[in-house]
């Protein structure tokens, strides 16, 4: 078969037909053939029985190319350039493709947001989509009342969506049950959106205790950089804060409700990711071989020892 219709200007639809017509071709091919084979073995036996229906098949085929050539949706003169493929030609055909999967060397850390979702959580995800960067949201049940479809859109992005709480009443202040019927809450309401959070719950106020984490099937992720965002409200002191402890490892802590927090996620970002990657809290755990263990609370990470080779 003659291949000079492929060229580099072709777009991609033109190059969609072209595939189908090769695999026209090819089933075309294959039926001929085994006619002409099924005939030569039937002329041995001086009994020529000829089975016209494979040819229709071709005649058919030949038909539709035709047509399609009318219509001058075929790049070729149909009559002038298609062959038949002689039947060792068949199984190279088609060129298979593959994926190449570089790998990443950036140091992982984990990006994690507390309260919301609120009123700037939308800009924030589409920060974080422009920069190919996954975060971890602990959302609060007022927040994913309030914002269902920005809390769906977290996920729908693959973001990890994670427990807060209902109303943001410390724990110690509740009994487990109390605790229990305020998380189950905001799984309902995740659950309602088709949201699938994970079993992680970041306590309000990063106030636990042993009885809770005891009592409470849930790993607890706390921080190891607290940015301060809630306190400062100031773009520059709160890169300034991760740029000063961002280490291999680190969950960052940030709240999703403040405009300045979204402005210093904007600002940073390009420029961190030259050299961090910022994964979900259980990807971070996972990519250092850390199980993430119900009843245990977590500040970071224990980074897995790269061995050299
Ligand atoms: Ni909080």
């Amino acid at each position: 078969m003659k291949m000079q219709y492929i060229n580099s200007n072709f777009n991609y639809n033109k190059k969609l037909k072209i595939k189908k017509v090769r695999r026209y071709l090819m089933i075309a091919a294959l039926t001929f053939t085994m006619s002409l084979s099924s005939a030569s073995a039937e002329e041995n036996s001086k009994e020529i029985n000829f089975d016209s229906s494979s040819f229709n098949n071709v005649i058919e085929f030949k038909r539709q190319m035709l047509d399609l050539n009318e219509k001058e949706e075929l790049p070729i003169n149909i009559e002038d350039e298609i062959e038949v493929p002689k039947e060792e030609n068949l199984v190279t055909s088609e060129i298979e493709e593959t994926e190449v999967i570089e790998e990443d060397n950036r140091i992982p850390v984990a990006l994690t947001f507390d309260d919301g979702p609120g009123k700037y959580t939308d800009r924030l995800l589409d920060i974080l989509k422009d920069n190919d960067v996954k975060a971890t949201f602990f959302v609060l049940g007022t927040g994913v009342e309030n914002y269902g479809d920005v809390v769906k859109k977290a996920y729908d992005n693959g973001n990890e969506i994670a427990i807060h709480g209902y109303s943001h009443t410390s724990f110690k202040k509740m009994t487990i049950e109390e605790i229990q019927t305020e998380i189950d809450t905001v799984v309902n309401l995740l659950n309602d959106l088709e949201i699938t959070p994970s079993n992680l719950v970041r306590p309000p106020y990063g106030s636990i205790n042993s009885n809770i984490k005891e009592n409470l099937n849930y790993s607890f992720i706390l921080w190891s950089v607290d940015t301060l965002d809630w306190k400062t409200k100031d773009k520059d002191a709160i890169i300034k804060e991760i740029n000063n402890s961002i280490e291999n490892g680190s969950i960052i802590l940030m709240h999703d409700i403040h405009e300045t927090t979204v402005d210093a996620v904007e600002e940073m970002l390009p420029e961190l990711t030259d050299e961090y990657r910022f994964v979900t809290v259980n990807e971070l755990f996972s990519l250092n071989e850390q199980e993430l263990e119900e009843h245990e609370s977590y500040h970071k990470v224990k980074v897995l020892e790269k061995v050299e080779e």
